[in-house]
């Protein structure tokens, strides 16, 4: 399974905070935007990921999140000339994603909830041709919105409609099979001049090979492309991390906790932005087993902490 985290866009609803820099590294609350979207796919177990942005964005992507290696994943980087549309995704990513499924999610959205993981790695697991994530929202006009019949069955799918069917949005969560790539390549831009990830869906609703999961009220889901919601997310995020004093989509922890990075790398790495609330955090997690001294002792003689390099 590849993942691919879109990135780029014009931001001209964030406009002037997104004139001279892209929406995606702003800041929501504590890190930055992609954060987010790039710890759901790392949470789904999916290493190979493209992320994909603007030709100016291109470098500071890479600045801040470098070939992925620090976090124990393979990141590449490439650029979409013009906003043309989320499907354009995938034939720009065609050989990134060669004969494999792909997930894609856009760098605007957050995802959080008990139970959030699993429900993903199952979804991946199980997924055969496309699967779309719904959630119910008080504003479905804004979104995709996916109708269904009395057995919870898609029936029909539109983008941003002025009278939606249902209260439905579907997410900017998708995964596809690899066919994926020929479809987009055969679609129309719309009116507004893209490609509509609504008609892809649609592809795959037509011949009855789209699986839609409902995403409960346990969880919660945002898109932070509007300085509302923007502003609506960095106080989620604000109001759960001091409340639980867990960190949402903190890359570091979650690569600790996937096995791809060592405690000792952990704490390292907390300790080059010890003076941040987020470095301190990391320092916790990693002193979970051993000490500051400890750390500080094999920073010293690295032949000590050969077994915690591992
Ligand atoms: O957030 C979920 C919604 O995302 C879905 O319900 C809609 O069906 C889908 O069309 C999309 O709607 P938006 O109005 O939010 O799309 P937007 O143009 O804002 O783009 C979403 C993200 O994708 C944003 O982070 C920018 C990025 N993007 C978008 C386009 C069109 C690109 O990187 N390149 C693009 O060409």
């Amino acid at each position: 399974m590849k993942g691919i985290i879109l990135a780029g866009g014009s931001g001209t609803r964030l406009s002037p905070s997104t004139d001279s820099i892209n929406k995606h590294l702003l800041a929501v609350f504590d890190k930055p935007m992609i954060y987010y979207p790039l710890s759901v796919l790392m949470l789904g177990g999916i290493r190979d990921i493209l992320i994909i942005s603007t030709p100016e964005d291109k470098p500071r992507f890479e600045a801040l999140l470098g070939d992925g290696s620090a976090y124990g994943i393979n990141l590449t980087h490439m650029e979409q000339a013009e906003p043309n549309g989320i499907p354009e995704a995938f034939i720009l990513g065609e050989d990134f994603i060669g004969d494999d499924d792909v997930a894609l999610i856009l760098g605007d959205n957050i995802f959080y909830g008990q139970g959030f993981t699993t429900l993903f790695r199952r979804a991946l697991e199980n997924h055969r041709y496309a699967t779309v994530f719904g959630y119910r929202v008080k504003d479905p006009e804004r979104f995709g919105v996916v109708e269904f019949d009395h057995r919870q069955k898609a029936v029909s799918l539109e983008e941003k409609p002025a009278d939606p069917k249902s209260d439905f949005a579907v997410t900017g969560l998708y995964i596809f099979d690899s066919r994926v790539v020929n479809i987009a390549k055969q679609l129309t831009p719309s009116e507004r001049g893209e490609l509509e990830i609504t008609d892809l869906n649609n592809q795959y609703l037509k011949r009855d090979q789209l699986d839609v999961q409902l995403l409960g009220r346990g969880f919660a889901w945002m898109d932070a492309g509007t300085h509302e919601s923007l502003f609506e997310a960095a106080e989620f995020v604000k109001i759960t991390q001091q409340r639980q004093g867990f960190k949402l989509a903190c890359l570091e922890e979650i690569s600790y906790y996937m096995g791809y990075i060592s405690q000792h790398a952990l704490f390292k790495k907390g300790k080059t932005m010890e003076k941040t609330d987020y470095g301190r955090y990391l320092i916790e997690i990693a002193k979970r087993k051993h000490t500051e001294q400890y750390w500080e002792e094999i920073d010293r003689n690295p032949m000590l902490g050969m077994v915690e390099n591992e």
